[in-house]
């Protein structure tokens, strides 16, 4: 079944925002037409109990006002870009430089995240389907072609919410999206150290002071980043100074395959994520810090909540040795990704 509610006009343009709700079996899922931000998620606990296990806002003007990007839909290009700068084909590009003025971040200050996306929906018995896409013109943020998006969220009887991602342009361009949900399935203001987490990841990306990738691709082994093997998020973070790296996919691989686990102990949620790409950013809530309310008035704190963003390489238009991330107007770029809950 989908439902949908009025969320209210938006400040700078006024334009309409709806919400979509998603229910099917015991999954519910919201998702709102600003940015295509999933603003809810209600999963059953091992007692059938159902908790939200996203971190979202009461209100549209929270989302626009936000630099958590909650949930939201993120494009062009999804993390950083090294002082936004690109070349291509010998042409050089400029992107606005939104993190903290040095480097471009999840495509300029007005990014796919800032958009009143389209929608409509499909239903059948087993699942529920809601049809985003939004237009960028040639020159926006700096990016080159006119880029057609395309966002699919299908959810599943079986707690399966997949994502599936298209795009073409008419010019050569950097395409990376992803969805930027932070969870807890634990529910609100609980912490997430102790969620149990896995990660079918061998290697890591290690970056710089600003966030910005150094080209290396090392392996996770005697890391606090390795999470072959199933360990709690909050055993390592402190060495690691909170998570905040691009994790690569041991399977280098396009299919579709599992890049994280995660199980949560007292409520017995589980998460299972799979993708199309070679990376997933993994980011524990580092730049949390309690000035961000949940819907029932509950800070969210430093580590309230953890993202797997899966995606290209942070800042791959600048670095040959990462895969591509270069759609060509012959090309559909085209990218699933799948958060699967059980209990
Ligand atoms: C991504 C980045 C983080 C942070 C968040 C948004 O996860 O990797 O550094 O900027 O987006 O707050």
């Amino acid at each position: 079944m989908i439902t949908k509610q009025s969320f209210g006009k938006t400040a700078k343009t006024r334009e309409q925002v709806d919400v979509y709700t998603l229910e099917v079996g015991l999954y519910k899922v919201s998702i709102s037409t600003y940015g295509g931000a999933i603003t809810s998620f209600l999963v059953p606990d091992k007692e059938g109990n159902v908790a939200n296990v996203v971190l979202g806002y009461a209100s549209l003007a929270e989302y626009e006002q936000s630099t958590t990007y909650f949930g939201f839909l993120i494009g062009r290009f999804a993390n950083r870009i090294k002082a936004g700068q690109f070349s291509i084909g010998g042409e050089d590009y400029q992107v606005p430089c939104n993190d903290n003025g040095i480097n471009a971040l999840h495509g300029g200050v007005e990014g796919l995240h800032s958009k009143v996306w389209s929608a409509s929906t499909t239903t059948s018995e087993s699942e529920a389907t809601l049809h985003l896409s939004c237009f960028s013109k040639d020159g926006e943020m700096g990016f080159p072609g006119n880029l057609s998006v395309n966002v699919d969220y299908t959810l599943s009887v079986e707690g399966k919410l997949k994502i599936d991602y298209r795009a073409t342009t008419d010019k050569t361009t950097p395409v990376n999206l992803t969805n930027h949900a932070y969870f807890n399935l634990a529910g609100d203001g609980k912490d997430i150290r102790n969620h149990l987490l896995q990660l079918d990841c061998d290697a890591y990306i290690p970056v710089d002071a600003t966030l910005i990738p150094t080209g290396e691709v090392l392996p996770v082994i005697n890391t606090p980043f390795d999470f072959t093997q199933e360990k709690r998020i909050g055993e390592d973070l402190e060495a690691a100074g909170g998570y905040d790296h691009c994790m690569v996919l041991s399977d280098r691989s396009e299919h579709l395959r599992r890049c994280a686990y995660v199980y949560e102990p007292t409520t017995g949620r589980t998460m299972a994520v799979s993708t199309t790409l070679p990376g997933v950013q993994f980011y524990t809530g580092n730049f949390l810090n309690g000035s961000d309310m949940s819907k029932n008035n509950v800070p969210y704190n430093k580590h309230a909540g953890f993202c797997l963003e899966t995606q290209h390489f942070p800042d791959a238009p600048n670095h040959a040795n990462f895969p591509n991330c270069i759609l060509k107007p012959t090309e559909t770029y085209k990218h699933t990704t799948v958060f699967e809950f059980n209990v």
